[in-house]
């Protein structure tokens, strides 16, 4: 039987909780060589993460430094896929979003002329520089791809209207299919901290900001709003997660780290996450990841952009636009928790991507390009 080689890339944790189904899904397959390649862009973030789905990857770059550029970022990881790529010579490379990781991975098989097959394909906002650098990334990628799978049906009219014709598969996202890994009702956390938080009496509000376009003054006036939160409503906890991003940390342990009801912590395995998003009232982000997770879970979500290129939850009702205001932030903040309508109108579960399915479609539709198997996956209906 003809075997196809597939090489996974990825680097940063969002990749990583996004990609660890497919390559489960990759390496259950008969028909299928599995090699998977991580750039270590996130060094403690990604690792943690590869624990938690018990992948040990074949090639580690190893790239990060303290405080990179996308530059150095670039640099290092198209040079260091040039060497896996040569030796490796897989049939296709599978890369991941936006990431600095997915444009480099992208560019160097491209540069040795091996198809790639883009994951999470077609989310846009047409702005160039929101967010930053990722909707060129993942626009310039979607240039090189040959196979896109596009969560959603308006993530596949996007690059229709790019001119991509042939090779689009709407899959659903792959994070829903993780999400089936790790959210239990009688989950116990491992953290003492989240151990510690009274989810029953208190509202407990899950925050995370790490966007580059946030960088600066807007990530000071997010901080400013949820000072302003937990001053205003004694029954508000504010957990934080906070990434390790220096920048980012410097400016939210500066703004809000000695406030009563602050809960600052380091990165949470992505098992903990979900099951802190499951217990929280509301989630509070600039996370692309985390809008995706958090209406499956049935929690408004409260984006801190000013735009987003995840719109379907936004239809939906689930998720509103914040921006990066500080009373803006607060008062629709306010709304939900003290107007009990406005909570439930947006608190129900909705699920615009995915049904668990996505890495099976996409291995599918790889096996049918390949001429492995004459079934066509059919596409998921969100
Ligand atoms: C990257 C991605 C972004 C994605 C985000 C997910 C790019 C340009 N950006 O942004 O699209 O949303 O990951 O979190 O690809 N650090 C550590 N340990 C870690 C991870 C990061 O110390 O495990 C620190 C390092 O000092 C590093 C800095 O964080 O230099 C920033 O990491 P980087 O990958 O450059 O940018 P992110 O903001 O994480
Ligand atoms: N996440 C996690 N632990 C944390 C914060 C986030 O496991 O402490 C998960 C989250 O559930 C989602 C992903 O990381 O699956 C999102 O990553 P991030 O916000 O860093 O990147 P983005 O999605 O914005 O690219």
């Amino acid at each position: 039987m003809k075997k196809i080689k597939v090489m996974t890339v990825f680097g940063t944790r969002p990749e990583a909780v996004k990609m660890a189904p497919l390559v489960k899904e990759l390496q259950s397959r008969n028909e299928i060589i599995s090699i998977c390649c991580v750039t270590g862009q996130h060094r403690e973030m990604l690792d943690s993460m590869l624990q938690v789905y018990g992948i040990t990857p074949d090639y580690d770059l190893d790239i990060m430094e303290k405080n990179q550029t996308l530059s150095t970022i670039t640099c290092k990881a198209l040079a260091g896929m040039e060497d896996v790529l040569k030796k490796e010579q897989p049939d296709i490379l599978l890369v991941h979003g936006d990431t600095t990781t997915t444009f480099s991975g992208a560019l160097a098989a491209f540069y040795q002329q091996i198809p790639v097959g883009h994951v999470e394909a077609g989310l846009r906002t047409w702005d160039k520089y929101s967010p930053f650098p990722e909707e060129i990334n993942r626009t310039l990628v979607g240039r090189i791809a040959e196979l896109n799978f596009a969560p959603t049906s308006s993530n596949a009219a996007n690059l229709r209207a790019e001119g991509v014709t042939e090779g689009i598969f709407i899959t659903g996202n792959t994070v829903i299919d993780a999400m089936k890994y790790t959210v239990r009702d009688d989950y116990v956390f491992e953290s003492d901290a989240l151990n510690s938080l009274d989810f029953e009496n208190k509202k407990v509000i899950t925050v995370t900001c790490h966007r580059r376009e946030n960088y600066g003054k807007p990530l000071q006036d997010i901080m400013l709003a949820l000072k302003k939160l937990v001053e205003t409503y004694e029954d508000v906890v504010i957990v934080d997660p906070v990434h390790l991003s220096p920048v980012v940390r410097e400016t939210v342990f500066g703004t809000i780290g000695e406030l009563d009801r602050v809960c600052l912590i380091d990165p949470l395995p992505v098992d903990e996450m979900h099951n802190l998003m499951a217990r929280s009232y509301m989630i509070i982000t600039d996370s692309g990841g985390l809008q995706e997770e958090a209406p499956a879970l049935g929690k408004p979500v409260l984006v801190v952009r000013k735009e987003t290129e995840r719109p379907e939850a936004v239809k939906a009702g689930t998720v509103k636009l914040a921006g990066v205001e500080t009373d803006v932030i607060f008062d629709m903040a306010s709304e939900l928790l003290t107007n009990e309508e406005a909570y439930q109108q947006m608190a129900k579960a909705v699920n615009p991507y995915g049904d668990g399915n996505a890495s099976k479609r996409i291995v599918d539709a790889i096996l049918w390009h390949f001429g492995v198997s004459d079934k066509q996956p059919e596409d998921f209906k969100g």
